[in-house]
């Protein structure tokens, strides 16, 4: 089958299923086609809450689908590859977490949003990179914090709030391959062109940009901006709607670090178009949650939705 007769083959099941398909934007275009709702983290933990129907399927990485299945438990959560984890997620696991806790009594937990499940469970608050400082903001300046598991976003909210942040030391493999050298070398070769980034690239090449966002909020900058060309220092998926949203506008993946050539996202790129159809025709693989984990990793979830409505 080719590309569009899958997709109108997964659209047909979307109807029979009565399923939504949320998508976020680092996952491949013709996956992206097809979504009900395409967004960044935060858009898609909202949407998962509110969603009407009686199947989700979530084109995502793990801990995505498992979030949505904590705040939907009624409701069936399929993926198309139940293997697609995220490593940043995967750098913090539960005992030696409870363990950094342990060693900061008094300290609220704020957790990003990429982490397990368990992660949550032993965490005050999660967070995205769209709300982390809105969400920091409302901490009494005298209260201790503990942000794990990125961090590049910790310690970028830390020196925007000019306070002290205790950092799980956590980053992601993608963004944390972009290099100040680099970015300096694109930025030579397209004159004019301006530089932005995600909070999870290092601070160097935080340093370099003129404006530094969540996915949504860089989206969202390279509709508004009036410069015509980007170099964009995120998870290449995004360019894909930057384009759709502006067709005229020039979008440059920043360049690699050449002993670090990993900035893409393997894990979300296991989405295929394939995978996602046979998801829905199988129903299956189906996200569970255990019961005393949900109920546990909800409220951190619940605090965050609460705080940044
Ligand atoms: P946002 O979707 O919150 O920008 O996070 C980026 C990311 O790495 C998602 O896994
Ligand atoms: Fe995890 Fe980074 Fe991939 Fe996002 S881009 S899912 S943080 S590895």
């Amino acid at each position: 089958m080719n590309t569009a007769e899958l997709q109108e083959r997964v659209r047909a099941l979307k109807k029979e299923m009565h399923a939504v398909i949320l998508a976020h934007y680092y996952t491949l275009p013709e996956i992206q086609q097809v979504a009900d709702i395409v967004g960044d983290s935060l858009a898609l933990a909202r949407a998962a809450e509110t969603i009407d129907a009686e199947v989700i399927v979530f084109a995502g990485v793990y801990f995505m689908g498992e979030t949505a299945k904590i705040l939907n438990p009624a409701r069936t959560v399929l993926m198309p590859d139940r293997s697609a984890g995220c490593p940043l997620a995967d750098s913090c696991p539960e005992e030696e977490f409870a363990r950094f806790r342990r060693e900061h009594p008094g300290a609220v937990a704020i957790t990003y949003i990429n982490s397990t499940a368990a992660t949550k469970a032993l965490s005050d608050i999660t967070c995205t990179s769209s709300n982390a400082e809105h969400i920091v903001r409302q901490i009494p300046a005298e209260t201790p914090v503990i942000f794990g598991p990125d961090r590049n976003l910790g310690g970028y909210i830390a020196r925007k709030l000019k306070r002290d942040i205790i950092l799980w030391q956590g980053f992601c493999y993608v963004h944390d391959a972009y290099s100040p050298d680099m970015m300096r070398t694109a930025l030579g070769e397209h004159p004019g062109a301006e530089l932005i980034a995600h909070p999870e690239c290092r601070r160097e090449v935080l340093e370099l940009a003129s404006f530094v966002g969540s996915t949504q909020a860089l989206l969202d900058y390279t509709v508004r901006s009036a410069s015509d060309t980007f170099i964009v220092a995120t998870e290449p998926g995004i360019l894909y709607e930057m384009q759709r949203r502006s067709p005229s506008k020039t979008f440059i993946a920043a360049p690699r670090d050449t002993s670090n050539p990993r900035s893409v996202c393997t894990q979300m790129k296991q989405n295929t178009l394939e995978k996602l159809y046979r998801c829905m025709l199988d129903r299956s693989p189906e996200i569970t949650v255990p019961d005393s984990l949900r109920e546990a990793a909800l409220k951190p979830i619940r605090r965050m939705l609460d705080m940044s409505a």
